[in-house]
């Protein structure tokens, strides 16, 4: 099976172009070729992170970007909230806990995501909570969080709001500045097409200065040594060349189609995907008013188990989707519609599922589910 469709989320369909892109003969990094690189893929970051602030780039998997978030805000013993609500959330209780932070973990029911109100009244009882930590776009479970109320929750404290938005960067709406955001971090293997290795972090004023103060020990992720460098055009250390190269494309790509279209596109993907799921006598894993346009993590059946759900598709027909992650690991799957994906991809991961569950003994109409996600993508 030659066919490789991607419908994970992360790493995602990496198109033609994109590929040719990465491939170019490597150019050294210290040269003013380089510095035009660097200098249209900063300005086309702040455009997908909707922001004036600096963003750094650094040779890292996304969890690279949430240590360097960690390790340059927190100090051993500072107060910071986490919010939990799925693996990813759970990943910066963990990071605050390596760098000494007394942390109040905020559990949220998987599936359903943070009461802004909540994290309200914990900062209002506690004006020394230094950080809340929260994700953008849980992608264990599919949910989305709504950041701007979060922003608004930190607004006029000393509190600063440090947001993964790994996943949700390009897909889901987001402003970081208009919302408060403090820190943002980001990785180029999910809404921006291209493979791990480079991530983003961009950090507002009143971040930099809990920067400058901080003092936990830091080298690689030390990010004012990223702020210096970028005020030179330039990166501390050797950047991941190729990947930047191919991010000029990208980022060309996503301004041509522009924020809105992209996000209008992802959610229209998210309907049909949602639609096939009931039409097929599926419950969704995430509540209807958080679920994310980026992903449809979608119940399976009792009896029927995720990972061999997922290793059927992908060895017998060559459809990659995910599996569950944590305690729903063999319960969920989870269909990605980020990146370049249009609505006949949609459709191959539908159909390919449909004749997969079949296989497995689940009862419902053959055909129901492309039916269902036809009908959205025809409206
Ligand atoms: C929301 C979120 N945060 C963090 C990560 C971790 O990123 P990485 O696996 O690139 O280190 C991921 C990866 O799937 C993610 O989706």
């Amino acid at each position: 099976m030659d066919r490789n469709l991607l419908l994970t989320p992360g790493p995602t369909h990496i198109p033609p172009d994109l590929c040719a892109a990465l491939g170019k003969p490597i150019i050294h990094h210290r040269t003013p070729q380089f510095q035009q690189y660097l200098k249209e893929v900063g300005e086309g970051l702040q455009y997908i992170f909707q922001t004036k602030n600096h963003v750094y780039l650094l040779a890292s998997s996304g969890t690279g970007t949430m240590e360097a978030a960690v390790a340059n805000v927190v100090n051993k013993g500072d107060k910071v909230i986490t919010i939990e609500g799925g693996k990813f959330g759970e990943r910066w209780t963990e990071l605050c806990k390596v760098y000494g932070a007394e942390s109040k973990v905020v559990p949220v029911k998987w599936g359903t995501a943070v009461d802004a109100k909540l994290i309200k009244k914990m900062l209002d009882e506690d004006p020394s909570i230094k950080v809340v930590f929260a994700t953008l776009n849980e992608t264990s479970t599919g949910v989305t969080a709504d950041i701007k109320a979060l922003g608004e929750a930190v607004k006029g404290t000393n509190t600063l709001l440090v947001v993964d938005a790994i996943s949700g960067l390009g897909v889901v709406d987001f402003k970081m500045d208009d919302w408060n955001v403090d820190v943002c971090v980001a990785g180029a293997h999910k809404g921006f097409m291209l493979p791990p290795g480079l991530g983003m972090v961009a950090v507002s004023e009143k971040a930099m200065k809990v920067i400058n103060a901080c003092t936990s020990p830091r080298y690689y992720f030390d990010l004012r040594k990223y702020e210096k460098a970028y005020g030179k055009t330039d990166t501390p250390f050797t950047p991941a060349i190729n990947i930047i190269v191919a991010m000029v494309d990208s980022l060309r790509k996503m301004r041509a189609e522009g924020l809105d279209n992209m996000i209008a596109r992802f959610s229209r993907l998210a309907k049909g995907v949602r639609a096939a799921a009931k039409a097929m006598n599926l419950k969704l894993f995430a509540e209807d008013y958080c679920i994310s346009t980026a992903l449809t993590p979608i119940l399976l059946p009792d009896g029927i188990e995720a990972k061999k759900v997922v290793k059927a598709m992908r060895d017998v027909y060559g459809v990659s989707v995910a599996a569950g992650q944590g305690d729903v690991e063999n319960k969920i799957i989870r269909i990605s519609h980020m990146g370049a994906v249009d609505e006949f991809d949609m459709l191959v991961g539908i159909g390919c599922f449909e004749k997969v569950l079949k296989q497995f003994g689940h009862k419902f109409e053959l055909g129901a589910g492309l039916t269902a996600a036809q009908k959205i993508y025809n409206e």
